[in-house]
């Protein structure tokens, strides 16, 4: 499999490449163009992928920076805060970072968003770049310049769109994601074909086992048609005043169900049921067929996702759900499917619909006991 690579348009110039890759040696070039030597570098991971990664990383930026410094931060959604951006920037100046340095997001979502956050910040912006380790940040959150933290329990609610000078996948780090977590990050992928490219779904359909049997090749290419259809989004509306808003598909359910259950399910998880209740109201509003609604739903169960949920309280979901940043005014910026591929913007939703949706997807102690 050979190294490929995608550049980004921000504003209609070339921005930032995404490299494809199966291993991290063929970062080397790349830091050569972006011409680190008398700059110092700080590697920006969770203890767990550092364990992982951390060393083989830091050699390599070790052999072509001014200076390589790591800093570590616990795993977990619960990081994803301004403290630990807090404890970021003292590390940062404790070691005399300046503006001509550094940044390197190495890990999934949440190190990609509060690193890119970070560096948007820090001394008014420096340069970062991002090595996403986990499927989700491969195929979703480490492209489009969206970086930020969550805030009293709201995702991402603080946050600056601000462009990385890279993306560098090695692909192969997919091999050492737990199950769960792998998964999660698919959701992300099959939203990308719900929303835009039913062919792309098609694709993911019919590679069903070789995806979940992780085969490399196939892995690479599914990240790279999923970044396609995310670069086709972030280059026409990069911060997001219109069709950028169809990524949230799934997501304004999902949200509410993820800060109801404590950050307990993965983010993909939460969006896979999530998007089983956009497309139950997407049905139930006449847009999409009854047959493709269950298509969508039963087609999360072999990629190992939930499509129901238990101990939450529809009402509570609800109600947070219109507390989601996607509200505008009293209206909530629904994104529906009029078929699979095909991604809309409504604000007609009800509460009477979004309670319904929330229902069907809602396993209760009574269903248990039938
Ligand atoms: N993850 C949604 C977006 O980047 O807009």
């Amino acid at each position: 499999m050979s190294t490929e690579r995608m550049n980004i348009l921000y504003n209609k110039k070339p921005c930032y490449d995404i490299v494809f890759s199966q291993d991290f040696q063929d970062l080397l070039p790349e830091l050569d163009t972006l011409a680190i030597s008398d700059r110092k570098v700080c590697i920006v991971a969770d203890s767990k992928v550092n364990n992982l990664y951390g060393e083989e990383v830091s050699g390599l930026l070790s052999s072509k920076a001014k200076e390589c410094k790591v800093f570590t931060f616990e795993e977990g959604e619960s990081s994803k805060t301004l403290d630990t951006v807090k404890a970021l920037y003292t590390f940062l100046i404790e070691h005399h970072f300046d503006r001509n340095d550094l940044l390197v997001a190495l890990g999934g979502g949440v190190t990609g968003d509060l690193t890119g956050y970070a560096a948007a910040t820090y001394l008014r912006g420096i340069d970062f770049i991002q090595i996403p380790t986990t499927l989700l940040a491969q195929a979703d959150s480490s492209i489009g310049g969206k970086t930020g933290v969550d805030f009293d329990g709201y995702k991402n609610m603080v946050g600056a769109f601000y462009m990385p000078k890279l993306v560098y996948m090695n692909v192969s780090t997919l091999q050492t994601l737990e199950g769960r977590q792998f998964f999660s990050g698919f959701a992300e992928i099959m939203k990308h074909g719900l929303i835009k490219d039913s062919e792309f779904y098609v694709w993911l359909i019919e590679n069903m086992y070789e995806i979940c049997e992780r085969q490399p090749a196939v892995l690479q290419e599914m990240v790279m048609k999923s970044c396609a259809i995310k670069k086709a989004v972030v280059e026409k509306d990069p911060t997001e005043k219109g069709d950028r808003a169809l990524l949230n598909f799934g997501h304004t359910i999902g949200h509410a169900i993820e800060k109801a259950l404590g950050f307990e399910m993965f983010h993909g998880e939460c969006v896979a049921v999530g998007s089983v209740a956009a497309a139950y109201i997407s049905w139930k509003k006449g847009y999409l067929p009854m047959e493709e609604y269950y298509e969508v739903r039963d087609m999360f169960v072999p990629f190992y996702l939930p499509i129901s949920v238990e101990g939450i309280d529809p009402k509570e979901i609800l109600q947070l759900t219109k507390s989601d940043k996607k509200v505008k005014g009293d209206h909530i910026k629904f994104v529906l499917i009029k078929h699979i591929g095909k991604a809309f913007i409504d604000e007609t939703v009800t509460d009477e619909e979004i309670l319904a949706a929330i229902e069907e997807i809602y396993f209760s102690e009574e269903d248990q006991h039938e």
